[in-house]
């Protein structure tokens, strides 16, 4: 099995087969989630504690189900943004962590780079669910495992990610993961928006819509994420949505059989048009929900595998 992380706190650090493995491993789940009986006992005596440090409806949900349909024992901390300072607290809280035992760590944190240092203080393995701007390596891995069902391949396609890339960790787990697996990326949106250094990631760059979606096979669109701008980045909703929200005309530019994809939570006559949204014969977006359930239960799964060997290894009980 070519998967050898002890962590999943990203895609940068994650091989092309270890990609592979988990999206494998993901579509037993997904047939798995489909029966009547979704149980399977592969994290049996486990415990997952969940700890998101910022609000989450689906990312949430999803784990808390994943590891309940693997018969871990699951527990959601209640954190409050408010109640976290820095450095020391988030210390504090590792050390009480790791009192309780926990097998499995899921973490969601405001500060791109907090989910890392967490892991380096805990004895278990950890799966980042988001950290700041930083990362989001599941909702990249749901993304993967939808394109790759919907069209039949993962390399070799033309996908475009549009809109708030600047302050998005799905954008950037997303151009690791697609640049990894050979496909050719665009970033689509505002100069305000579409930083020129994501360029690094060897991806080409638009602010023009009809442009940007010409002839793609993949149109994902991003979140304006208001939470994270301290300034005027767009002049109007009702003009981003003009420019940037994707609609039947914008959409048109784009390969007939192309699959619109979206993380959510979506503003819905913002960055998408409602109907769009809506489309079964286009929008992928209740198929990446779906997905998100599998890929959570794959990675938990395959670093429970890892866990598990390096205590046999290192003579600890299991
Ligand atoms: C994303 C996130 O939290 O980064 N949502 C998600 O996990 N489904 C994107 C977003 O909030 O816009």
């Amino acid at each position: 099995m070519a998967f050898r992380q002890k962590h999943l706190l990203g895609i940068e650090p994650l091989h092309p087969d270890e990609i592979t493995t988990i999206l494998d491993v993901a579509e037993r789940y997904v047939d798995l989630n489909r029966q009547a009986d979704k149980h399977s006992d592969a994290l049996k005596g486990l415990t997952q504690i969940n700890m998101f440090f910022e609000n989450s409806t689906r990312t949430q949900s999803s784990f808390e189900l994943a590891g309940k349909r693997l018969g871990a024992d699951v527990m959601n901390m209640a954190m409050q943004a408010s109640s976290i300072k820095k450095g020391e607290t988030l210390i504090d809280t590792a050390l009480t962590l790791n009192a309780m035992h926990p097998d499995l760590l899921v973490v969601r944190h405001p500060h791109s780079g907090a989910v890392d240092l967490l892991a380096q203080k805990v004895n278990c393995a950890v799966l980042n669910a988001g950290d700041g701007k930083h990362e989001h390596p599941t909702q990249a891995l749901l993304d993967a495992l939808t394109i790759r069902r919907a069209k039949g391949r993962l390399h070799r396609l033309n996908i475009a990610i549009c809109g708030d890339i600047a302050h998005s960790r799905v954008a950037r787990s997303n151009l690791m993961l697609l640049g990894k697996m050979e496909n050719r990326v665009r970033l689509v949106g505002p100069p305000t928006l579409v930083p020129q250094q994501f360029r690094e990631f060897g991806c080409e760059i638009y602010d023009d819509m009809a442009e940007g979606l010409k002839d793609v096979d993949v149109v994902m669109m991003l979140r304006l994420q208001k939470e994270r701008m301290d300034g005027g980045f767009i002049p109007s909703e009702r003009e981003y949505f003009y420019r940037y929200g994707l609609d039947a005309d914008k959409l048109a530019h784009a390969k007939p059989d192309a699959i619109v994809m979206h993380p959510g939570p979506m503003n819905r006559g913002v960055e998408i048009d409602g109907t769009i949204a809506d489309d079964i014969n286009r929008s992928v977006i209740q198929e990446q929900v779906e997905m998100g359930v599998a890929v959570r239960m794959a990675a938990m799964d395959l670093l429970a595998r890892n866990l598990k060997a390096s205590r046999e290894e290192a003579g600890v009980m299991v």
